[in-house]
């Protein structure tokens, strides 16, 4: 009997590719770069299941290539790179990852937050260049967690992570989320704030939302503007809702004063970036789910999620789970 065909395409943890392999005949991408997109559109032509992740651009024409195609199953929580409604629409269900992640990204946004705060880079470049002559007053002080407020956008699991954190350090939280979450503020106890509110008051806003065309480049001139001039932005979630010029010019005049980035726009950040020459911009390449043990959940996410699509079942983790309603590939 003829096993399907998955293609998975990056080198996932083995936890993951062990699942897969055991019910399919698997393929897998194992250069460090993204498969090329006439790779990718040649690859899909001949596979039951797709294991994709949040570098590879899954859209209609992609979709066209393959009737056969039954899964889509994103390495990622995050799925801005696929077309959904074109997916929903072909009968296509897509899967992705979340929960595993929430409190390793959240870990990562608080250390960004701690790094920019108390200037690490700065610090570790000052030491590295033979700077350090002796204990200063005035040396490389920065701005106190504890005590500050801390604005979150996006009020959803990792949001709240963040939330979590924040509580043990003292801090003050705001929220801003399109559904307010007044059953958490008491217990959590934050607040929520509208989204100028909380950009005017925060002394950090921390960004938690997805990507759509709502949040694109949210954080703009105008919105730099109503921060702090003392304040710091820090982005875990996706580039594309930080406008980097706007960025660039509210850190360069000063109009806030630093930045904590786990994500580009675009990604990579090209090496001539003007961000890449504030001190104040501290930029790390999209880690904040690169824990061993996560990445590891992730691609036990994954795999369950593609080979139940190869069978027909239920995706356990599905984004577009009216497609059952619709009906989907056979
Ligand atoms: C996601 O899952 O969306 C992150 O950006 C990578 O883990």
């Amino acid at each position: 009997m003829t096993q399907p065909k998955v293609f998975v395409t990056r080198l996932i943890p083995e936890e993951g590719l062990a699942m897969i392999r055991d019910v399919a005949e698997m393929k897998v991408w194992e250069d460090e770069l993204p498969p090329p997109r006439e790779v990718l559109l040649k690859e899909v032509r001949d596979i039951d299941g797709l294991v994709s992740l949040l570098t590879d651009k899954i859209d209609a024409e992609l979709m066209d290539l393959n009737p056969r195609l039954k899964v889509i199953s994103n390495y990622a929580v995050g799925y801005d790179n696929i077309d959904i409604p074109a997916a929903t629409a072909r009968g296509i269900p897509v899967g992705n990852t979340p929960g595993v992640l929430t409190d390793t990204t959240a870990d990562l946004a608080f250390t960004l937050m701690m790094a920019a705060a108390r200037r690490i880079q700065e610090s570790i470049d000052y030491v590295r260049a033979g700077k350090w002559k002796t204990w200063g007053p005035l040396l490389l002080t920065g701005l106190d967690i504890h005590g500050a407020t801390l604005g979150i956008v996006g009020f959803g699991r990792i949001g709240q992570g963040m939330a979590k954190r924040a509580s043990g350090f003292g801090m003050r939280v705001l929220y801003y989320d399109v559904y307010r979450r007044e059953d958490l503020e008491k217990s959590m106890g934050v607040t929520y704030a509208d989204m100028d509110t909380l950009l005017r008051e925060s002394d950090f806003v921390s960004i938690h939302t997805d990507l759509n065309e709502s949040t694109r480049h949210m954080m703009n001139a105008a919105a730099f503007a109503k921060m702090k001039r003392t304040a710091y932005v820090i982005n875990t979630a996706r580039g594309p809702i930080i406008d980097p010029q706007a960025l660039y010019e509210a850190l360069k005049a000063g109009k806030i004063a630093g930045a904590a980035l786990d994500v580009t726009e675009p990604e990579p950040i090209p090496l001539d970036s003007p961000l890449l020459k504030l001190p104040n911009c501290l930029i790390v390449p999209h880690i904040a789910s690169a824990s061993v043990a996560t990445r590891a959940k992730m691609a036990q996410m994954a795999a369950a999620n593609v080979v139940a699509g190869i069978r027909g079942d239920k995706l356990p983790t599905c984004v577009n789970p009216e497609v059952y309603e619709k009906g989907i590939r056979k």
